[in-house]
């Protein structure tokens, strides 16, 4: 046996690991998979042009998304860490960059299980349409008893009991560890999602005014294209949809056999995902289309955004469909499924560099992690003012807290340790997927161009004009603070030393090692 197979091995058995490349890749669709396909991408998709937006949407996969999925899958794979642990092997002057993704994965944690919750509520409210005659009036008053924007300590026992039984169930599955909880919760439920949402389109697909829905959806408007919102739109949703810049596929790539072929199943998770999310825009719009039919009004006056999207217009659609019950289960339930699965990835990147760091045990690194995670987020989110403070958060911490930390890592991985090309090699070694000059071009030059114009233009509109008109102290706080606090905490406990069991010499062992390359 050589060096390389049984210190792997040790690392196998102190981390973790998948126990194979199908189950790595299940793992990897069920983290991209999730709120953003189902719940963001159908409005984001009709309120940037429609039809025309599959253009940015197609060019932000291939220049960016793709590119930046096949950086982290290298970072992850060669140097077998989480992403500090990564970063810090690839250079020790690095490592803040992967800490700064955990304090991101640690901040959208806390509000994405809140969205779990309620659609763990609307999928009990489903079978009996609890929610009457006016979806609007309950989901912002019944349920959510929301007030004017600002902050209160007022529980909503309706929202605290299902976000607690989330956190129950993310601390169960996260303490089993990477195989039997990680993997596991992803070989179940992906398939059982596929499933339920195929049903869900094909009875979308069956109701009159489906096909208005779709041309809505599909109608190009091709004037948007020269807007660079719209772009803006398109590359922000690819990273947050195929969870890249959290430091989630870097983590998840550290997990697996090292002769594997990462660019092929790059591949494989980057296109099952956008098919996931253009069956998401299909089934949503066209039960929209039914909607619109129904009230007699136009598709637009019916597609509200984000959170309405979801939690209004769907609880009407469920009011007035023909087996409407069964629409709200299947929707909702796939809400619960793609969610919970992609929260899995997002906590297990800040246990994983906490076990990396501190050496210490799975059991104990989850509750360390989850228990102050569970708090916050059960304070923050489950009283009367959480709706706000989440959708803050949301918007700042996906544009400058993923998007800005993609852009720095593609700087300093290209320019400042100039890696491109040993990552290269490391793809294409067992890669079936030849990795070449095109990839160092767009992970050096282009896509950080794009990123970096996009965020200039988002950072203009925010100061011109306060995101959602929510007051100026709650946007410095959950906005800029929340942001900025992160990248600091990251890289002050970057400085912290690792163990002296903690080799940060992984990547550099000579990699003609002769283990068998890993069966799908
Ligand atoms: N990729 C995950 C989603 O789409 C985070 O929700």
């Amino acid at each position: 046996m050589s060096t390389t197979t049984s210190q792997d091995e040790q690392a196998e058995a102190r981390r973790g690991a998948f126990s194979g490349r199908r189950v790595f890749i299940l793992a990897a669709i069920g983290s991209a998979v999730g709120l953003g396909n189902i719940w963001r991408f159908p409005y984001v998709a009709y309120e940037n042009g429609g039809g025309a937006f599959m253009l940015p949407y197609l060019v932000a996969l291939l220049t960016a998304g793709i590119p930046f999925l096949l950086v982290e899958y290298a970072l992850g794979h060669k140097y077998r860490g989480s992403a500090p642990l990564s970063f810090a092997r690839l250079s020790r002057r690095t490592e803040g960059l992967g800490w700064w993704q955990v304090g991101i994965c640690f901040m959208i944690a806390v509000y994405y299980a809140a969205v779990i919750a309620w659609a763990l509520s609307y999928t009990v409210f489903s079978f009996t349409q609890a929610w009457g005659e006016d979806p609007d009036a309950f989901f912002f008053g019944d349920y959510l008893r929301a007030g004017d924007p600002g902050v209160t300590l007022e529980f909503v026992p309706g929202v605290l009991v299902p976000l607690a039984v989330v956190w129950v169930a993310l601390v169960a599955v996260m303490a089993l560890g990477v195989s039997r909880g990680v993997g596991a919760t992803s070989v179940i439920f992906i398939p059982v999602l596929i499933v339920a949402f195929a049903a869900l389109v094909v009875q979308a697909l069956t109701l009159p005014g489906a096909a208005q829905g779709l041309d809505a959806l599909f109608a190009p408007d091709w004037s948007t294209l020269a807007d660079p919102a719209v772009w803006a739109a398109a590359y922000g949703q690819i990273f947050f949809s195929l969870s890249i810049g959290f430091g989630i596929m870097i983590t998840y790539s550290s997990y697996v056999h090292r002769r594997t072929d990462m660019s092929g199943s790059a591949l494989v998770v980057g296109l099952s995902n956008s098919g996931f999310e253009l069956l998401a825009g299909i089934g949503v719009f066209a039960a929209l289309g039914f909607m619109a039919q129904a009230s007699g009004v136009a598709v637009g006056e019916v597609a509200t955004s984000g959170i309405g999207l979801a939690f209004i217009a769907f609880p009407t659609i469920v009011n007035e469909a023909p087996a409407g019950a069964v629409i709200g289960v299947l929707f909702f339930a796939s809400l619960v499924m793609a969610g919970f699965t992609s929260l899995v990835s997002v906590l297990e990147v800040v246990i994983s560099a906490v076990r990396d760091k501190f050496e210490t045990s799975r059991v104990r690194a989850t509750l360390v992690v989850t228990i102050p995670c569970a708090l916050i987020s059960l304070i923050g989110f489950s009283t009367t003012s959480g709706i706000y403070v989440l959708d803050i958060v949301d918007h700042f911490i996906n544009r400058f807290g993923i998007l800005l930390v993609a852009v720095v890592s593609m700087v300093v991985i290209a320019w400042g340790v100039r890696a491109l090309p040993r990552l290269r090699d490391h793809l294409n070694r067992d890669g079936s997927v030849p990795v070449r000059g095109w990839w160092i071009a767009l992970v050096s030059v282009v896509t950080p161009l794009a990123l970096a114009f996009i965020l200039v233009r988002e950072l203009l509109a925010v100061i011109e004009e306060p995101y959602g008109g929510y007051p100026q102290w709650m946007l410095v706080v959950f906005g800029w603070l929340a942001a900025a606090l992160v990248a600091v905490a990251g890289f002050a406990i970057a400085r912290v030393p690792w163990r002296p069991e903690t080799s940060l010499d992984v990547g550099d062992r000579p990699e003609n090692d002769t283990t068998a390359r890993s069966q799908p």
